[in-house]
């Protein structure tokens, strides 16, 4: 192990943290010292087979035993904040799971403890590696598509009617996830990346309205093994962008027949484009140029096979001293917009998105 080599560790060792290694591994000056879980046993395992030096279940203990310069948060959602504000105080880099936290509040607290300790806070959104998305991104900057008009942004899962992974009476991971006490729900755990990826693509959403719901599980009480099934399966937002466009964002558990598909759908007065993803592949068209709109003709655009990995980008972050995107900053938007979703949800009307 060099000496320059950043020294990170993964606090939560379950299923997402696999892939933080993975992206990890990318980058040779990155080593994993550490990991820690709540569930030794597990955080035990994890460490035997990657290879990781040092094992705890305190997460404290691991930050005053181990020479660390920043930590991957991949906890439940609702113990996001907590966990990176700890990892802050203590001095050390985060770059946490979506999303970002529970509410606004616990969002704005993060980025002021990162600027506290002048520490680089990032968001896992994971979509942002699409291959091709600054590209697709560029096409709307220059005004390829001139004055947008309509955005439809969803993505699609089905693992409540589906066994692609599993089914979900088969792992905590699922129940934690349908649960509002666990700050479980769609829009938080999915609704996040198609918020992000949209936000990204044409910008701020100045106010929006949402409908939420979570349906019957079919099973006793809509209870299984002590989690009450209550968070939200699917959203529908209706959005109005600040640059003027109309749009809508939306999400569901109940995409019968796609396991994990995102598309966006970005409409112009001079043209239009289609990126669809699964996160590893992108597929982007066209239609731009006076010909084209005229008889609605799509061009395929290829699109590059590598993408830059969260990962990659949080080990150049530490070491330029500054948070690349998705930073805390964008979570915090992203976070203000899942606010808006709630409220309106509540109120049953329109609402102003306010960062
Ligand atoms: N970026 C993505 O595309 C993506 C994909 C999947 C999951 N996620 C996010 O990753 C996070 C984890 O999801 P998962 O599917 O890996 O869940 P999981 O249930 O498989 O793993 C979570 C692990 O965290 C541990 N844990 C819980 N609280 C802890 C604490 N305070 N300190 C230490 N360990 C703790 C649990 O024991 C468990 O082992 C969630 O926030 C989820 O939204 C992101």
């Amino acid at each position: 192990m060099s000496k320059q080599n950043l020294r990170l560790a993964i606090i939560g060792t379950g299923n997402i943290s696999n892939s933080h290694l993975r992206k990890f591994a990318l980058d040779p000056n990155v080593d994993i010292v550490a990991c820690c879980d709540l569930n030794l046993k597990a955080a035990k395992d994890y460490a035997k087979r990657h290879n990781i030096p040092a094992v705890y279940d305190d997460m404290q203990a691991m930050f005053d035993g181990e020479q660390l310069d920043g930590v991957s948060v991949c906890v439940p959602d609702g113990a996001h904040a907590a966990v990176s504000i700890a990892a802050l105080k203590s001095g050390l880099h985060v770059l946490s799971e979506k999303p970002m936290a529970t509410t606004l509040a616990d969002a704005r607290a993060m980025v002021k403890a990162a600027k506290k300790a002048k520490r680089v806070g990032m968001i896992n959104f994971s979509y942002r590696e699409t291959p091709g998305l600054d590209e697709v991104k560029k096409i709307i900057d220059d005004g390829l598509l001139g004055d947008l008009r309509h955005v439809e942004a969803r993505y699609f899962q089905s693992w409540l009617n589906g066994v692609t992974w599993g089914g979900w009476k088969s792992r905590p991971a699922f129940l934690w996830r349908m649960s509002q006490d666990h700050r479980g729900g769609t829009l938080g755990d999915i609704g996040c990346h198609i918020i992000d990826l949209t936000n990204y693509l044409v910008g701020d959403v100045a106010s929006l309205s949402c409908m939420m719901k979570s349906f019957h599980k079919g099973v006793r009480n809509n209870t299984y093994k002590g989690y009450t099934l209550d968070a939200d399966d699917t959203f529908i937002a209706n959005v109005e962008f600040a640059q003027g466009a109309f749009g809508m964002i939306r999400a569901t558990r109940w995409a019968t027949g796609f396991s994990n598909d995102l598309a966006v759908d970005v409409f112009g007065t001079k043209g239009s484009l289609r990126l669809e993803t699964n996160g590893g592949t992108g597929k982007l068209k066209v239609c731009i140029g006076d010909l084209q709109v005229a008889r609605s003709l799509w061009t395929d655009v290829p699109l590059p096979p590598d993408a830059y990995t969260v990962q990659q980008r949080f080990a150049d972050s530490i070491r330029d001293g500054k948070a690349k995107s998705p930073s805390f900053e964008d979570g915090v938007r992203n976070q203000a917009i899942m606010d808006a979703c709630v409220k309106s949800a509540a109120k049953n009307g329109m609402v102003a998105v306010k960062v």
